[in-house]
């Protein structure tokens, strides 16, 4: 896709398509009022008679007929100007380029709106618009025998038009911090969308071996006899049942400035099928259970965007990676295994095997001496319980971290919501055969437990817990976040919370 930005007004365009916003108290202002004005009042005739009314989510075409350039003229609703953000651009950007794909426009100009009322910098509208707009376009490609022809109908280029010259540094930044932001997203939707024969943890670190070279980060795979050697019993006791083996990836971005820049960890849960194991899940349960990496993949895109932007940390992504199945060599309830850090852990579920994968995990991030270290996985079926799809549970022990967690959720449209640390769940997981169960007897605060176990690999002062079992799946509801399965969360959040963590 070419994005680009110029210092001109949209009704001079000669593209297929322009698009024009509108709050719905139907005010027309700077760019929309000169486009109006080319049109001879054609969107004040619109309002007059009550067809454009600028409510949010209202997507209005009409055909200019030669009064200007442009062969059609796209206008968006924007809602109430009091709610407006950057989420609600990102939702307009995304209706109004997937009005233009519909009508097969191959070029599109867009006006940067929501800086004036909506109070927006030009920067971050600018992000929010083409962050929103790619998202929109984002299709997976699949594996059908026949090549799709719908999906090669994005339009070919986008013209961002500001009103001077003076305004096209900001607007461009913004353009390429929306560009790596939805580009990172896309490639996280894509691994999660694979389906789970394809994406094995050896392909997925391939994948992220590819993208490492790509964006110009460091990049280590350990493999099976590496994790024996650093004793990492806890992930490999899940990974055993499975004939495809697992794989540690490990990220780094400014990996050559390790000692002079603070060291940020990001950990994600890459369990690439979950079918729960001896503890089987029901076929309704498995369903969606391709999805289990999407913790893993969130932290890979997070760091395609890190490289991207060239974050000044020295940022490290862990995805420790494996199947969670049945077999003869499988690991079965009333084991007690021994994780990185000495710990031992009796399973009383092997359908609670995420937290394994990640405590072998945080227990390494310790040799980092991170300034915060932040995990993020489909960890809890009691999280979706809590919270439902509206936000993922966040858990954190440092009220910075979680300060800065929280607004680049609210900032990202990726939504986070505080849940408790209690020491009563610390108890629901004792045992007098190990240092701790991998999962209570019961049913009841499933999410704190599982957050109270990982705690126990954790030595360092700032750390957060993200579980986003909520989150995985696609927001039919959202524009931006099309599906067909994956919703990318968690790369945006993450990307954008290490560069609140770098000011
Ligand atoms: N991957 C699942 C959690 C999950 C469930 C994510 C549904 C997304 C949608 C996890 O490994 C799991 O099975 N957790 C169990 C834990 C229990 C055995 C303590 C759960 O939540 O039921
Ligand atoms: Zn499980
Ligand atoms: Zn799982």
């Amino acid at each position: 896709m070419d994005i680009k930005t110029i210092a001109a007004p949209l009704h001079e365009q000669n593209v297929d398509a322009v698009i024009a916003f509108l709050f719905d108290d139907n005010e027309l202002h700077s760019a929309a009022k000169a486009l109006d004005e080319a049109l001879n009042g054609a969107l004040t005739e619109l309002i007059e008679v009550g067809d454009l009314s600028g409510e949010a989510g209202q997507v209005f075409t009409f055909y200019p007929r030669g009064a200007i350039a442009a062969r059609r003229v796209i206008v968006v609703g924007f809602g109430d100007v009091s709610e407006f953000n950057a989420e609600a651009l990102r939702r307009a950007a995304a209706l109004g380029l997937k009005r233009a794909r519909t009508l097969k426009a191959a070029s599109v100009a867009i006006t940067i709106a929501g800086t004036g009322r909506g109070g927006l910098s030009l920067t971050n509208a600018a992000q929010a618009i083409v962050e929103g707009g790619l998202l929109g376009l984002y299709r997976y490609q699949g594996y059908k025998s026949k090549a799709d022809e719908e999906n090669n109908d994005n339009p070919q280029s986008i013209t961002l038009c500001v009103y001077d010259d003076a305004d096209i540094t900001a607007a461009e930044q913004g353009v390429h911090i929306g560009r790596a932001m939805a580009e990172g997203a896309a490639f996280t939707r894509d691994l999660v969308n694979l389906p789970p024969n394809v994406c094995t943890p050896p392909y997925l670190a391939q994948a992220a071996t590819e993208m490492a070279a790509e964006v110009g980060l460091k990049i280590t795979v350990l493999e099976k006899h590496q994790m024996e050697a650093l004793k990492m019993g806890a992930l490999l006791a899940v990974a055993q049942g499975s004939d495809t083996p697992p794989r540690f990836i490990i990220l780094e971005h400014n990996a050559g400035r390790a000692s002079e820049l603070p060291t940020v960890v990001l950990v994600g849960k890459g369990v690439t099928f979950d079918t729960g194991g001896y503890n089987i899940k029901t076929g309704e349960g498995m369903r969606s259970m391709r999805a289990d990496m999407g913790g893993a993949a969130a932290v890979i895109g997070a760091m395609r965007i890190i490289a991207r932007l060239d974050i000044p940390l020295h940022v490290v992504g862990l995805a420790p990676a494996a199947d969670n199945m049945i077999s003869g060599n499988a690991y079965r309830p009333s084991e007690v295994i021994t994780a990185s850090n000495g710990k031992t852990i009796e399973i009383v579920s092997t359908d609670a095997e995420g937290r394994l994968l990640l405590a072998d995990a945080l227990v390494y991030a310790a040799r980092y001496k991170p300034a915060a270290v932040v995990d993020i996985a489909t960890l809890t079926g009691s999280c979706i319980i809590a919270l439902g799809t509206a936000a993922a549970g966040l858990f954190s022990i440092d009220d910075t971290l979680r300060d800065k967690l929280l607004a680049s959720g609210e900032a990202t449209g990726e939504r986070l919501w505080q849940l408790p640390l209690f020491p009563e769940y610390s108890k629901t997981i004792e045992t007098p055969n190990a240092d701790m169960l991998n999962s209570p007897g019961n049913r009841f605060a499933g999410v704190g437990a599982s957050a109270a176990f990982l705690r126990n690999f954790v030595d360092y002062p700032a750390w957060a817990h993200i579980d986003m079992a909520g989150k995985m799946q696609h927001d039919k509801d959202n524009p931006y976040d099309p599906g067909p399965f994956a919703s990318g969360y968690g790369a945006r959040l993450l990307a954008e919370f290490v560069r609140s963590w770098a000011q």
